[in-house]
């Protein structure tokens, strides 16, 4: 791959490039069209599919994490990928002769908080295999979704930290028509659980409502306390954290108007699930 987008960038054509984990679904296509879009015909768009160990916790989803690499590649051919990057992990984390994998890239502001805080080492697996993907496909553009909105906005100032040479592009929230936000972990819903998890969708209109019915900021405390008894009148459902923030900083704000940025996690059974919105 990285001899590959050598060649491409020594003859000046532009990549798009999108990482994911597979199991892909219409978000994911809809982030390979903007790539396409942003690089044109002429240009190249790289998927790479790559179920990265990095990132999960000891007791999160690494080994049920669906996968599905035929129906992948179909979908990709479909949307006239030039490129689908599938390494083992043996390639990503080299343990041959000459020693283990041993250099990580971390992020140290913007990584603690939401996410963070829940999955502890989960953003530096993230920042380390994106920069690793970003050395191997060396992408002009890179297409990221806001459906994890916290992840686009630590990769984007990774970028700008250490001087990759491309852009990052944000790409809106794909929905399914209930609201609920598509996600390769929603093949884990079935039945009950997959109505119930329309439930992050409604706390978001919730506060959408609140928010739209005063003139004046609202504090964050409340609406924090509508969200849990929201999320726990629905059964099995177990709010894992609500918050609002500046959506450039990521910093919690104690009073909330339009423009502030909400994000919750919800735990549906054994299933976790994150949302996210621009108020
Ligand atoms: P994955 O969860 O497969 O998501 C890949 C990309 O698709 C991410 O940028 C994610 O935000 C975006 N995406 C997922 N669901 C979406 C939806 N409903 N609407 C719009 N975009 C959506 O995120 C990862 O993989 C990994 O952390 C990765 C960046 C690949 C690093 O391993």
């Amino acid at each position: 791959m990285q001899h590959l987008s050598g060649v491409w960038g020594r003859r000046g054509v532009r990549i798009g490039f999108v990482p994911t984990m597979g199991y892909l679904h219409a978000g994911h296509l809809s982030l390979v069209k903007r790539a396409r879009q942003l690089v044109g015909r002429r240009g190249k768009v790289v998927v790479s599919i790559y179920v990265n160990p990095r990132q999960f916790g000891p007791r999160e989803d690494f080994t049920s994490y669906p996968r599905d690499l035929s129906r992948d590649l179909r979908l990709c051919r479909a949307e006239k990928v030039d490129a689908v990057f599938a390494p083992s992990d043996a390639e990503m984390y080299r343990d041959d002769g000459e020693g283990r994998f041993s250099t990580y890239v971390v992020e140290e502001n913007l990584s603690f908080r939401m996410e963070g805080a829940s999955r502890p080492t989960h953003f530096r697996g993230v920042t380390t295999v994106v920069a690793k993907l970003f050395n191997i496909v060396q992408p002009s553009v890179a297409v990221f979704g806001a459906k994890d909105y916290q992840q686009a906005t630590i990769v984007k100032r990774m970028v700008r930290d250490l001087n990759f040479p491309l852009e990052i592009e944000l790409a809106p929230i794909y929905r399914e028509p209930d609201g609920l936000a598509m996600s390769s972990r929603n093949r884990y819903l079935a039945g009950k659980t997959r109505s119930r998890a329309t439930v992050l969708w409604h706390a978001i209109e919730r506060i959408h409502a609140a928010l739209c019915r005063n003139s004046s900021a609202l504090p964050a405390a409340g609406l924090k306390r509508e969200v849990k008894n929201i999320v726990e009148r629905e059964p099995g459902a177990r709010l894992d954290y609500v918050e609002f923030f500046d959506p450039n900083t990521l910093e919690p704000i104690s009073h909330v108007a339009h423009g502030a940025h909400m994000a919750l996690a919800v735990f549906i059974g054994k299933t976790r699930l994150i949302d996210n919105s621009r108020l």
